[in-house]
């Protein structure tokens, strides 16, 4: 099954343990303390779209795709009744062009971790880095391969699968853990990983 597909049955069958219907913590921290302020993003997986109409309510111009026609139209539904202005697109980050680039900041919670393959990974990583403007700043949510032993949940992800996925593209600004904003008990652990787009060669 392709992640379309996978995703796209999860929607339908309203399967969605991961969408906890308010931004992640771990995001807004970053907001709050300036770290990351105001500027052009663009969110990957937005999914229904909590952490898109933060950051539009918090004056950053977005752009959020997701690979799910029904996440894709439950986010753009929320969005008008929140009167925030958010362009949205349905497409394969893997496989199609995204409109709008470049972009100052990306941002994804569980979409990256959710590629199994090394290769995958690699190629999610090469293509945020070709959105973005030089020094562009990528964070990222990802399962961690910490968290304890679960029948279900996340992906789990070391810090090495990560590391060897963005660093020919990235520096890491920090990689640290920390836990999913969820109301599961105990929530699921997670790396936070702030990523800075490498400068190109002269
Ligand atoms: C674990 S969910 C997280 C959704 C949302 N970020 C949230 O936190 O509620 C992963 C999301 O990534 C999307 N996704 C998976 N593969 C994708 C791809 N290749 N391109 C775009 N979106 C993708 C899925 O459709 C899903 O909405």
């Amino acid at each position: 099954m392709d992640e379309e597909t996978r995703f796209e049955k999860r929607y339908l069958d309203k399967d969605l343990p991961w969408d906890v219907k308010r931004r992640d913590f771990n995001l807004a921290n970053l907001v709050e303390d300036g770290t990351i302020t105001p500027c052009k993003v663009l969110e990957v997986g937005c999914g229904t779209g909590d952490n898109a109409i933060y950051l539009a309510k918090k004056s950053f111009q977005v752009t959020a795709c997701d690979a799910s026609k029904t996440a894709i139209s439950m986010a753009r539904e929320k969005a008008q009744k929140k009167g925030v202005n958010i362009m949205f697109h349905k497409l394969d980050f893997l496989k199609e062009e995204v409109p709008g680039a470049p972009f100052d900041f990306i941002f994804d919670r569980g979409c990256f971790h959710s590629f199994d393959l090394k290769e995958e990974r690699s190629l999610y990583a090469n293509n945020a880095a070709l959105l973005l403007q030089n020094d562009g700043l990528w964070l990222s949510l990802i399962g961690s391969a910490d968290d304890v032993m679960r029948t279900t949940g996340p992906p789990k992800h070391s810090a090495q699968d990560i590391v060897e996925a963005v660093e020919p593209f990235f520096e890491i600004r920090f990689l640290k853990a920390s836990h999913f904003d969820s109301d599961q008990v105990p929530p699921a652990r997670i790396w936070v990983c702030l990523m800075q787009k490498r400068k190109m060669p002269v």
